[in-house]
């Protein structure tokens, strides 16, 4: 027979709450030994073996030309668009190998939506911004559930307020903020399970970037794998659960956002945050 089991030890709710995140991460995207090169010859980025998790934002940070994009473009295949470019290693999605097996890239890149520096709106009516993507993959049973769509769409890029009553408003005439927040609300509209974020904040102000920031972390507690390159290593810290550090085409350093700040292991990540270069 069974001895009774013991009661269990109290838990503090901040303790439970931590449990119940670390049971439900989910991977949602891995690099194994991922590389690229260029022209054949020149290899851009050395073997980056990470792996992402849903509901956990992830930045990318280092200087200017280390391989930041080049990696963030792997992991939906954009690189695929770029002539000479030539990934090996292998990028785990969903148990399939997305570099080495044949994909759908369409299919994809609705699944792992991508977001890039400069705003990119449509000339377009912000309503029509977000339903074209829905009605293009044939998602809408009707107007009504295109219009509840597109408004939860909106909500999720954390949007909706600022322009509810201005939908047929062109998007070009939004603050670039709002055009950014307004291609995140486009790429989430197809649902997507991973969001890459390409310096998203570098052609805006410290107010834009601030609500760019929020939805980033906002998409994140919904359940999203959002992945964040940026050169600011404030938003770093201020965005992002994880860290991983690149510098001259090589992932240094990876771990908790506030463990690679407070507790750099690599010198060249010691000397990054301390400001010595970059
Ligand atoms: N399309 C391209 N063709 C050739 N070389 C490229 C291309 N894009 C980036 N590179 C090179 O790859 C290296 C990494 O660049 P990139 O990924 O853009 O760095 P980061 O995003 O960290 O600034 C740089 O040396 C850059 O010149
Ligand atoms: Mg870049």
């Amino acid at each position: 027979m069974n001895a009774p089991a013991a009661p269990a030890a109290p838990v503090s709710s901040h303790t439970q709450v931590a449990q119940a995140r670390a049971v439900s991460k989910e991977v949602a995207l891995r690099s194994r030994d991922t590389g690229v090169f260029y022209n054949d010859d020149r290899q851009a980025l050395h073997e980056v073996s990470l792996t992402f998790h849903k509901g956990e934002v992830a930045a990318l940070i280092g200087p200017s030309g280390c391989g930041k994009s080049t990696f963030l473009r792997c992991l939906n295949l954009m690189s695929r668009e770029i002539p000479h470019c030539r990934i090996v290693g292998s990028i785990e999605y969903h148990g399939v190998d997305i570099v080495n097996e044949k994909i759908n890239l369409f299919d994809l890149r609705t699944q792992i939506g991508m977001v890039f520096q400069q705003p990119n709106p449509f000339r377009k009516s912000i309503y029509d911004n977000v339903a074209l993507a829905l009605t293009r993959h044939g998602r809408a049973a009707n107007a009504a559930d295109l219009d509840d769509q597109v408004e939860a769409a909106l909500r999720e890029a954390v949007l909706w307020d600022e322009v509810k009553d201005d939908l047929k408003k062109s998007a070009w005439a939004l603050s670039g903020g709002q055009q950014q927040r307004l291609c995140i609300a486009r790429a989430l509209a197809l649902r997507p399970d991973v969001l890459l974020m390409d310096e998203p904040c570098s052609a805006l102000d410290p107010i834009a970037t601030r609500a760019i920031e929020d939805t980033a972390r906002r998409i994140a507690e919904a359940g999203i794998c959002v992945i964040i390159v940026t050169h600011n290593m404030q938003q770093a810290a201020r965005v992002s659960d994880t860290t991983s550090f690149f510098y001259l085409g090589e992932m240094v350093e990876t771990g908790p956002t506030r463990q690679m700040f407070t507790a750099p292991k690599d010198p060249r990540l010691a000397a990054y945050i301390s400001g010595q270069f970059g």
